[in-house]
């Protein structure tokens, strides 16, 4: 199968197919997902959540977000590879911005990164996209600014915030994005952002009037019980089935059933 590029993926939604994307982190499940066909594989910062059990995303460092990003570029055959730029490593600094993503690219020989924000990262976006570096921008909820926003509430309910999120979503467009990543917001507004832009919309808690989805792998397999937001639809209940397959193993070694005379040397 051929290699997803941002050339596909705007070819997509020129076509209206829409975009599959999840989150990996690591090695093996980056095969699996990879192998299963999804379009875009995003090594998203939420590894500070699921990898690394933190309760934001900020803590996350770019050395780990590089240990994370060649992990999983080192199992990809075909999805395109977008590497989160993490709390701290862009922020208020175009240059810094620069140099953190030449390392992401350098490093874990990712397709692209993502960054968080509109109008206030535009120089950012703008420099890294100057050095042939493909961005994804990423709006609405933006969880790297929790603490501005106080709740992990839906964004952009309002005119005024709805207002800027459009302004900001054509800012990044016209910088040279080859995509948006909206989080959490009415799906309205969403399907109004995919409908005025080229570039392909993925949506998570946005809707089905967008150009793809996006969601946290452990969230959708069901590995961790403690997140369960409206929008997240659970393909699996992974921590009951690894609890039942442990507590298999204790009773097997606990008995010496395991392990028997054709599993020894
Ligand atoms: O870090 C992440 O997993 C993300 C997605 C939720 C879009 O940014
Ligand atoms: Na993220």
């Amino acid at each position: 199968p051929r290699r997803v590029t941002t050339h596909v993926l705007s070819e997509m939604k020129m076509k209206g197919e829409k975009i599959a994307m999840l989150t990996a982190y690591d090695y093996s499940l980056a095969h699996i997902v990879d192998r299963a066909g999804v379009d875009v594989i995003l090594v998203g910062d939420s590894a500070s959540n699921v990898m690394a059990g933190w309760e934001t995303t900020l803590p996350i460092t770019l050395d780990q977000m590089i240990y994370h990003g060649a992990s999983v570029v080192r199992a990809v055959e075909r999805s395109l590879v977008v590497v989160d730029l993490p709390f701290g490593s862009y922020q208020g600094n175009s240059k810094e911005a620069l140099t953190s993503s030449i390392r992401i690219m350098k490093e874990t020989a990712a397709d692209a990164v993502k960054i968080e924000g509109g109008s206030e990262v535009i120089e950012s976006v703008q420099r890294i996209l100057s050095a042939g570096i493909p961005v994804m921008g990423h709006l609405g909820l933006t969880p790297q600014s929790i603490h501005k926003f106080g709740t992990y509430a839906v964004r952009a309910r309002q005119e005024e915030e709805a207002n800027k999120l459009i302004e900001d979503a054509h800012l990044l467009q016209e910088a040279g994005c080859f995509a948006i990543v909206l989080e959490k917001i009415p799906a309205d507004l969403a399907g109004r952002v995919a409908q005025e832009l080229h570039i392909p919309i993925i949506g998570i808690g946005a809707g089905n009037q967008v150009d793809g989805q996006v969601l946290v792998i452990h969230d959708m397999l069901g590995i961790n019980q403690e997140f369960s937001p409206r929008f997240l639809r659970r393909y699996h209940n992974l921590y009951a089935e690894i609890t039942g397959a442990v507590g298999n193993y204790i009773d097997d070694v606990k008995s010496v059933d395991f392990p028997n005379e054709r599993e020894q040397y």
